[in-house]
C-alpha cells in the first residue's frame, strides 16, 4: 500500500484539524469521505479543501472497501461503539482521546481489541509536541538521573459550552486525561495510587452537571516518582501548558509557547507576549506530527506511540481520580483492575 485512503468521522473542531493536516502535511494519505450528521455545514467547510464524498452516516465509511483507515473525532460518548465497529470492518483507526467516557467501556475495549491486525492510535498529541518531546529526550538520555517529581499544569483560556461538559465524561476523563498519559509517557512507569480533588469556582452549572471546573491530582508511580497535576477550565491570559521534571541529577522545564519571544522592559514592568491562545494554536504542530506518525505506522507497519493500552490505563487513572475527589480518599489503581 503506497497511499492510505481515509474516512473522517466527526467534522467538528478536531475532525477539521485532522482533515486539514492530512491534506496539507501527509502526502501519503488521501481523504476520501467525510461523515457528520451536519452534512451542509461539512460540505460548506470542505469546499475549499477539495472533492470528498460527504455522508451523514458514519457506517458508510466502514462499508466502503476503498477506505483503509478512519479518523474518529466524534463526541466522546460515541468513541467506544465507533472504534469497535471500525475494527470489525478491518479499518485502521486514529481516534481522539479519551478511549471512552467511562471505565466499563474502556475495559471492554481493552480486553477485546488486542491482536486485531489493525493499527489503533489514541490521539495523545502531547507525546508529539516539540516541548514535551524534548523533556522526554532528556529523561531518556539519563542526564536528569532518576526521575523523582513531575509537575504539569493545563489551563484553558475559556469555559467550555455547558452542553459539552454534560457529554464530556467529566474533568478527569475529558481534560486531565492528557496529563495522566503524560505522566505515564514521561516516567515510563504505571500509576499505582491517586489522590485528587476538585472545586466549582467558575460556573455553578458545571457543579450542577456533577463536574468540577478546577482540579488537582497527585499520582504515585510504580517506580516511586510523584506527579502533581493542576487544571483549570479558565484563565485570563491564554492557554497555560507547562511541565517540569525533577530528577536526581537535574531538572527540565517546558514553558508556554508565545507568539514572539520579545521581552519589553520598562520602568513599570518587564513584559512578554501571552501564551498562545488555545489548543489549535499551541498544539498545531503536534496535531500534524501525530497524524503523520499514524499514517507511517500503517504504511511502514510500525508500532503506534499510544494505542488502546495507553487509552485504557489513562482511563483507569481518570476513574481513580474521580472516586478520590468524590469520596475524599486516595485510590489504588489495583482496586479498579
Ligand atoms: N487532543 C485535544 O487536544 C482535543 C481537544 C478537544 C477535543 N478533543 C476530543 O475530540 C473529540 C471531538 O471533540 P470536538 O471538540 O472536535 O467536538 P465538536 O463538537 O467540535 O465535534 C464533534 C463532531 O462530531 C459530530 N458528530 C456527532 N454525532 C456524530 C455521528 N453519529 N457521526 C459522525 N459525526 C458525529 C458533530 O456533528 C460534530 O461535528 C472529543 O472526543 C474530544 O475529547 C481533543
Amino acid at each position: 500500500m503506497e497511499t492510505l485512503r481515509i474516512g473522517v468521522i466527526g467534522l467538528g473542531r478536531l475532525g477539521r484539524i485532522h482533515t486539514t493536516n492530512l491534506i496539507q502535511h501527509v502526502p501519503e494519505a488521501k481523504v476520501k469521505t467525510l461523515a457528520d450528521p451536519r452534512v451542509d455545514e461539512t460540505k460548506k467547510w470542505a469546499e475549499r479543501l477539495g472533492d470528498f464524498e460527504i455522508t451523514a452516516n458514519w457506517q458508510d465509511v466502514l462499508e466502503d472497501p476503498e477506505i483503509d483507515a478512519v479518523v474518529i473525532a466524534s463526541p466522546t460518548t460515541l468513541h467506544g461503539e465507533m472504534l469497535k465497529a471500525a475494527v470489525k470492518a478491518k479499518k485502521h483507526v486514529f481516534m481522539e482521546k479519551p478511549l471512552a467516557h467511562n471505565l466499563e467501556t474502556a475495559r471492554e475495549l481493552y480486553k477485546n481489541l488486542k491482536n486485531t491486525g489493525v493499527k489503533i492510535q489514541i490521539a495523545f498529541n502531547r507525546r508529539f509536541d516539540h516541548n514535551f518531546r524534548k523533556v522526554k529526550d532528556f529523561i531518556d538520555s539519563g542526564e536528569l538521573g532518576e526521575i523523582h517529581l513531575i509537575r504539569t499544569t493545563s489551563r484553558d483560556p475559556h469555559l467550555p459550552d455547558i452542553e459539552f461538559v454534560k457529554k464530556s465524561g467529566g474533568i478527569f476523563f475529558d481534560f486531565m486525561i492528557h496529563e495522566f498519559d503524560t505522566a505515564r509517557f514521561l516516567t515510563g512507569s504505571e500509576v499505582v495510587e491517586v489522590y485528587a480533588g476538585g472545586s466549582v469556582l467558575l460556573d455553578p452549572r458545571i457543579g450542577e452537571a456533577g463536574d468540577f471546573d478546577t482540579a488537582y491530582a497527585i499520582l504515585k508511580m510504580e517506580n516511586g516518582a510523584i506527579c502533581a497535576i493542576d487544571v483549570s477550565r479558565k484563565t485570563t491570559y491564554g492557554y497555560d501548558q507547562r511541565v517540569e521534571v525533577f530528577g536526581s541529577k537535574g531538572s527540565a522545564r517546558a514553558e508556554n509557547d508565545r507568539e514572539t519571544n520579545v521581552i519589553v522592559s520598562t520602568e513599570a514592568a518587564v513584559c512578554s507576549d501571552k501564551p498562545l491562545y488555545y489548543f489549535p494554536q499551541r498544539y498545531m504542530q503536534s496535531f500534524a506530527n501525530e497524524i503523520r506518525a499514524f499514517v507511517e505506522s500503517v504504511l511502514e507497519d510500525k508500532d503506534v506511540s499510544a494505542g488502546v493500552e495507553a487509552g485504557y490505563y489513562s482511563i483507569l487513572v481518570a476513574r481513580a481520580a474521580d472516586i478520590s475527589a468524590k469520596e475524599n480518599r486516595s485510590v489504588k489503581i489495583a482496586e479498579l483492575i
